[in-house]
């Protein structure tokens, strides 16, 4: 078989230790492999990734060491192009001129939308890993870079929790997280946040004051509440301006994370879980698999179809919401 495999949309920790994965699995079984640079982007440009002898396959020399590094080596794209009837064609016509026979692209819901797309153009086999820091597809205990934007996460809020303790305040801090609170929530139970404000629980600001004013007379000085970016209300920003309106009791403070929480050094998580998911991926292609992301769930890999993967939002388990609460009382 001659796979290709891919990055795209928002690029996330661990994205090269599963491309490395992708390439050690597939050439110890006898297979090719070429790496398409730039996502959907890229394959419709026919941008490929070069070994060193000029020749537009990996070898496994050319991910030597490549667990180790945050971003995408094989780069990543959104790519509109790519959404239309047109583009997909244009595709599916590469990938024939280019005799590839399987794909394996890693990303998130808007990936997995493509490649049901391109199924429906193109009959080689796809098999996808999930890729994406913000942990929101159905099927998988886990997404690669997940672990490693909530350690950057943690790590921001730390730093901030000390300045908050200093000056009395409280700071929003807003993570990412366009549709889903899991960052949020895994941030604010691991820094001891307060107040968590996520896309899957209403956003109340009376409610939200009385609490906080019930921690000030139990004698809290500083405060720290989690945003995520999705929230339903808005961002921190946003979110800051509306609790000033409803006599917040505290001093207030802003801090966005941003994209700060996609790079960095993958955790041993991220690179562990990658490289399993990866190797899953090519396994699956060799069973003659087709239209499925490999997912982890109990440390084992499994085959989840990709209309699953995005058809719900993936809910935060009640338990954890309980337990941010809980620490906070
Ligand atoms: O999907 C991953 C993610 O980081 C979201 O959390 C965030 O909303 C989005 O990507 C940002 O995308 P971009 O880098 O294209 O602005």
């Amino acid at each position: 078989m001659r796979i290709g495999v891919f990055c795209s949309g928002g690029d996330a920790p661990g994205m090269n230790a599963c491309v490395r994965a992708v390439v050690r699995t597939a050439l110890l079984h006898g297979h090719q492999v070429v790496g398409i640079q730039r996502g959907y982007q890229g394959l419709l440009d026919e941008e490929f990734y070069h070994n060193k002898n000029g020749e537009a396959l990996m070898t496994p020399h050319c991910v030597a060491g490549w667990a180790q590094y945050g971003g995408a080596f094989l780069k990543s794209s959104r790519c509109d192009e790519f959404r239309t009837r047109e583009g997909q064609e244009k595709a599916a016509s590469i990938l024939r001129k280019h005799q590839i026979d399987a794909l394996i692209p890693i990303g998130g819901d808007g990936t997995f939308h493509g490649a049901v797309a391109l199924a429906d153009v193109w009959d080689g086999l796809i098999v996808g890993c999930p890729g994406t820091i913000d942990n929101d597809l159905i099927g998988t205990d886990y997404t690669i870079g997940f672990s490693t934007a909530v350690q950057t996460a943690v790590d921001c809020v730390d730093k901030v929790h000390d300045t908050a303790d200093s000056h009395d305040r409280m700071f929003l801090i807003e993570v990412m997280g366009r549709h889903s609170g899991y960052i949020a929530a895994y941030t604010g139970i691991s820094t001891g946040g307060e107040i968590l404000a996520i896309p899957e629980t209403p956003t109340d600001f009376p409610e939200i004051v009385a609490k906080l004013n019930e921690l000030k007379q139990r004698g809290k000085t500083s405060i720290l509440m989690i945003v995520a970016e999705g929230d339903e209300e808005g961002g921190a920003e946003i979110l800051n301006e509306q609790l000033k309106k409803h006599d917040c009791p505290f001093p207030t403070r802003v801090l966005v994370l941003g994209h700060l929480q996609r790079g960095g050094t993958p955790t041993p998580e991220d690179r562990r879980r990658a490289s399993h998911m990866g190797y899953g991926a090519v396994t699956a292609l060799m069973r003659g698999e087709t239209g499925v992301m490999i997912g982890t769930q109990n440390d084992a890999c499994v085959s989840v179809p990709f209309e699953t993967t995005y058809a719900e939002h993936r809910a935060i388990p009640q338990q954890l919401l309980d337990l941010v609460d809980t620490l906070a009382s």
